[in-house]
């Protein structure tokens, strides 16, 4: 087997993360594309793509994340979310080449309040989670070949996400109020880099160990969004007070489960992979920022 990986939405947090990673495997070719070179969306660019660099595995990182833009912007976060993936998954089996796909904590509905794992319903609460959820449903009805990763609250020292922004009001602010009623699992995107490099030498380049299907993947641990500023401040040395608050005093468009904590048991016994807890992750993300 060839092992030529193509990576899609590079410019993300999580492609960002797979595209420093890939210089500590020379044995592995890595392709990384984002929308100007590649749109998942366009099904004749994907084939066209597909079939001229003949990857053996796709690793798809684009998605339409703006939780609250989604909201408003139903017909592109399908098209992302949804179908693209359905493209990217006919195009795998047309080449005979393995999909890991990205997905969320927020195909949940949070009402549960013990970790979610692979065999929980999902029932999304707002259009990303639906999006999201679509999208899976549609790669299983294409093929088997595919190991789709659920994760949750993804940060890295790339790009916009809730690490960053905080640290940035933080400095502006005296305190801030961050909601406390929401809990889950914040996840570096680096170690979830790490696991996909780890799944594909341990399963999808060794037939004997093929274990393709849905896994959930997150930092060990949980906190709530109130918590998760307390760590990101003590460790970034920002001196700002976070006011807890509940939900309803920060209304979004976008409603969001309370609890979506992810079993990642499956993910770890099955590729022997071991997951950081998410304080060690964030203080040496933070490590990395400063
Ligand atoms: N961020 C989170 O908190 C979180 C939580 C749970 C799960 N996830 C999932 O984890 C995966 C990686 O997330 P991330 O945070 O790394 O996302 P990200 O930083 O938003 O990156 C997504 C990338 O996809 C690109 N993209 C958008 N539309 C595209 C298209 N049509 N064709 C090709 N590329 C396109 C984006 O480009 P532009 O920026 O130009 O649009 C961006 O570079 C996603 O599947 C996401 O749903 C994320």
């Amino acid at each position: 087997m060839n092992s030529k990986i193509l990576v899609t939405g590079a410019n993300g947090q999580l492609g960002n993360e797979l595209r420093r990673l890939c210089k500590t495997f020379p044995g592995l070719e890595f392709i990384f594309t984002d929308v100007d070179m590649l749109d998942i969306t366009n099904p004749d660019a994907v084939s066209v793509f597909m079939e001229a660099s003949k990857p053996a595995i796709v690793v798809n990182c684009a998605a339409y994340t703006d939780v609250e833009k989604a909201e408003e912007d139903v017909k592109n976060a399908r098209k992302v979310n949804a179908l693209a993936p359905q493209v990217l998954a006919a195009a795998c089996a047309m080449q005979s080449a393995f999909l890991i796909h990205v997905s969320t904590d927020y195909v949940f509905d949070g009402t549960k309040t013990e970790p979610y794992t692979e065999e929980d319903t999902p029932n999304p609460i707002s259009v990303y989670g639906s999006s999201k959820l679509e999208g899976e449903e549609k790669i299983q009805t294409v093929f088997d070949d595919y190991v789709i990763l659920r994760t949750s609250w993804l940060y890295s020292e790339y790009g916009s996400n809730f690490m960053r922004n905080i640290i940035s009001k933080g400095k502006e602010n005296a305190f801030v109020e961050v909601v406390d009623d929401q809990v889950g699992s914040p996840t570096y995107a680096r170690d979830l880099a790490n696991s996909i490099i780890d799944i594909i030498i341990k399963s999808i380049l060794n037939p004997q160990a093929y274990l393709p299907g849905i896994y959930h993947y997150a930092n060990q641990g949980s906190c709530s969004w109130a918590e998760f500023t307390q760590e990101i401040f003590k460790l970034a040395k920002v001196d700002c007070e976070v006011r807890p608050i509940s939900t309803d005093k920060y209304p979004t468009k976008a409603k969001r489960p309370v609890f979506s904590v992810l079993d990642t048991t499956k993910v770890r016994s099955s590729f022997g992979i071991g997951i950081p807890n998410w304080r060690d992750s964030l203080k040496e993300c933070i490590g990395q920022l400063q």
